[in-house]
């Protein structure tokens, strides 16, 4: 049996106050509606992470994650965060290649190999984020588009090392746009990642690779989307800000 993880990606919202408030709700309503079949995660801002990670402590099911991570061990990087500072403070997971820091931070599939291994190495598990443009989708090269960036990225890894790897789909044009790819396209790009990760590790590793979706899920879409049987939960952005939507997400399986 595969792991369910459903992935709350806060991105650079909330305060201290907001953060630790939409928490504390998340945790009691995890708590409380007996939900433990699903791994959840909480992707926040670095400067959350300490305190997010002392409210969660004791939760059996609640984990942490940053939204990136510097690919050097330590040294003269002014402003950056490395792996072992936050595995220091708790977090076990670190989103990786989201198509925001693509895009906006100009990370390339070399770049993103190198905060791989910096994950890896420190004993975290990188969620990796992959998915094409609108523009891709329409010339209908989607699915090569999306298996470069697992191959370039991520194929260099021995066996053991890639089954830690969470792999996140999210076509950019699904993404805090409203517009949610149907569960058939879903489906079908994660059969498409799984046969290739099959094609190089074998179809055993393969079966056990945990693949989200995301881009615009909701409680009203999470249930139709997570159906496919080779979706294994989301990455939520907007609705992870609103404690009733995103636990009413983890509950769609
Ligand atoms: P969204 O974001 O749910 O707001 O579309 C998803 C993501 O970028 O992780």
């Amino acid at each position: 049996m595969r792991e369910k993880i459903v992935a709350g990606n806060w991105k650079m919202n909330n305060t201290m106050e907001e953060g630790l408030k939409l928490t504390s709700e998340v945790v009691h309503m995890v708590e409380d509606e007996s939900i433990n079949q699903v791994k959840v995660i909480l992707a926040t801002p670095f400067i959350h992470l300490s305190n997010v990670s002392k409210l969660i402590q004791g939760v059996d099911n609640v984990y942490l994650a940053a939204q990136n991570c510097n690919e050097h061990k330590s040294g003269a990087y002014t402003g950056e965060i490395s792996a072992a500072m936050l595995k220091s403070i708790g977090a076990e997971f670190v989103i990786l290649g989201h198509s925001e820091r693509r895009e906006y931070f100009n990370e390339s599939n070399q770049l993103l190999k190198e905060r791989t291994d910096t994950v890896l190495n420190e004993g975290l598990r990188p969620i990796f984020c992959c998915g094409e443009s609108l523009e891709i989708r329409e010339a209908e090269t989607h699915e090569s588009f999306v298996c470069q960036q697992l191959t370039e990225s991520l194929f260099h890894l021995d066996a053991d090392s890639f089954s830690k790897v969470v792999i996140a789909y999210e076509p950019i044009w699904a993404i805090g746009t409203g517009k949610t790819a149907s569960s058939e396209q879903a489906q079908e790009m994660h059969a498409a990642i799984r046969t290739h990760i099959a094609q190089k590790y074998g179809q055993e590793v393969a079966n056990e690779i945990v693949i989200l979706y995301g881009g615009s899920c909701k409680p009203s879409n999470a249930s139709e989307i997570f159906a496919g049987k080779d979706v294994d939960g989301g990455l939520i952005g907007g609705a992870s800000l609103k404690s009733r939507d995103f636990v009413d997400i983890i509950k769609s399986f």
